[in-house]
C-alpha cells in the first residue's frame, strides 16, 4: 500500500507541474485533494488493513496529503505572480516616456486689459460697478439726454431687440444706475463692460468691444479734476511722461464735452502710422455731466456736480502689444489668444 501511496503522489507531482494556466488548478485539486479525490479514496481503505500496519500506513497517507497541498498552494502562486509579470510586460507601459502637456488656461488680452484698467483706477478710489448690457431706450439713451428722434442718437448704431428694449451702444447708461443707487451719496465708480454697436465690421471696429466709463459726483468737482484723473491714468497705464490734450467735443450727456487724446506711444508725438502721422492717439471721451443727466439720476445740479469718461479697452491693448487687427480678439485663435 506504501507503493500505491508513492506512485500517487508522483503521478499527482508530475500531473501539477504541468499545468500552466491558473484556470486548470481546479481540475487538479479536485482530482486528488477534494472529498472525492484519489488520495481521499485511498484513505477509505485503511479501514482493511490490519490493527499493526494501519498506523504506519495512515501517517504516511497524511504526509502525502499535506505534502500535496503545500506543492499546490507554491504551484498556485508562482502560477498566479507568472501570470502578472507577463500581463505587465506584454502592456508595456513605458514608464520612462515623458508626461504629457499640461494645458494651463490664461486671462484673455481683453480681461488682462480690463483688470488693469480696474487696478488703476481703484488706486484712485473709484469702484466698479455693474450694469446690465440689455438695456432699456429709456436707459440707454432717454435719460442721457437723448430723446426718441434726436439726431444725436446717429452717433450710436444699435442693435434693437424691440421697439424698447437694446443691446447697449455704450456704458454710460450705468451711469444713471449708479446715480439712482447712490444717491445722496458722492459717488465715484468706474463700469467696465461690453457694449454693442451695429456696424460693419473693420480691422479698426467690432460689432461688439469693451468700455470702461468713469463717473464721479461730489459738491465741487470741477474740469481739472477729470483732467488730472485722465492724467494719471495716462501716466499708469503707458508711462509717466505721457502728455494728453483735450479737444473740445460733443455728447448729449456731457456739458462741456471733450476728446481726450495722448501723445503717441510709438513716435513720441513726431507721427508714424499708428498715429495717423498725428502724433496724437485717442484715449477716450469725456465731460462735465450735464445737469439734465444729474437730474434724472436724482442729483440736484445745483449742488452737485461730476465728470463722465468712457474709454476703449481693446486700442489700448492693440497699442501695448502692437496688434493691427480688432477682430483677432474675438475670432478665437488660440495661436493668437496664447500670446498674451
Ligand atoms: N458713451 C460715450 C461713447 O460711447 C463716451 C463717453 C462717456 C463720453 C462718458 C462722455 C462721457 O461714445
Amino acid at each position: 500500500m506504501l507503493d500505491q501511496l508513492n506512485t500517487l503522489k508522483e503521478k499527482a507531482l508530475c500531473e501539477l507541474n504541468e499545468l500552466t494556466e491558473v484556470t486548470q488548478l481546479p481540475e487538479w485539486h479536485r482530482q486528488y485533494l477534494s472529498k472525492k479525490g484519489e488520495l481521499t479514496q485511498f484513505l477509505k481503505q485503511l479501514g482493511q488493513l490490519s490493527a499493526e500496519e494501519r498506523p504506519a500506513v495512515g501517517k504516511a497517507a497524511n504526509e502525502v496529503k499535506q505534502a500535496l497541498k503545500e506543492h499546490f498552494d507554491a504551484y498556485q502562486e508562482n502560477l498566479q505572480e507568472a501570470k502578472l509579470n507577463q500581463a505587465l510586460e506584454s502592456d508595456e507601459i513605458d514608464i520612462s516616456l515623458p508626461g504629457r502637456r499640461y494645458h494651463r488656461g490664461r486671462l484673455h488680452i481683453s480681461t488682462q486689459m480690463l483688470r488693469r484698467i480696474n487696478e488703476i483706477f481703484s488706486q484712485m478710489g473709484f469702484q466698479v460697478y455693474d450694469a446690465p448690457e440689455v438695456e432699456s431706450d429709456e436707459y440707454n439713451f432717454q435719460l442721457l439726454n437723448i430723446p426718441a428722434y434726436h439726431p444725436a442718437r446717429d452717433m450710436w448704431d444699435t442693435f434693437w431687440i424691440n421697439d424698447q428694449v437694446v443691446l447697449r451702444t455704450h456704458t454710460s447708461p450705468g451711469q444713471i444706475r449708479a446715480m439712482k443707487e447712490y444717491y445722496p451719496k458722492p459717488i465715484r465708480v468706474i463700469l467696465p463692460g461690453k457694449v454693442y454697436r451695429y456696424e460693419q465690421i473693420t480691422p479698426r471696429s467690432e460689432h461688439q468691444f469693451y468700455q470702461v466709463e468713469g463717473l464721479a459726483v461730489g459738491h465741487n468737482i470741477k474740469m481739472t479734476d477729470l483732467i488730472g484723473v485722465m492724467a494719471e491714468f495716462a501716466h499708469k497705464l503707458y508711462g509717466s511722461t505721457r502728455k494728453i490734450r483735450i479737444r473740445g467735443s460733443y455728447f448729449p450727456f456731457t456739458e462741456p464735452s471733450i476728446e481726450i487724446d495722448m501723445d503717441c506711444i510709438l513716435c513720441k508725438g513726431n507721427g508714424c502710422r499708428v498715429c495717423k502721422h498725428t502724433g496724437w492717439l485717442e484715449v477716450g471721451g469725456a465731460g462735465m455731466v450735464h445737469p439734465v443727466v444729474l437730474k434724472n439720476g436724482g442729483y440736484d445740479p445745483d449742488e452737485w456736480s461730476g465728470f463722465a469718461f468712457g474709454l476703449g479697452v481693446e486700442r489700448p491693448a492693440m497699442l501695448k502689444h502692437g496688434i493691427n487687427d480688432i477682430r483677432s480678439f474675438y475670432s478665437n485663435d488660440l495661436d493668437f489668444l496664447q500670446q498674451f
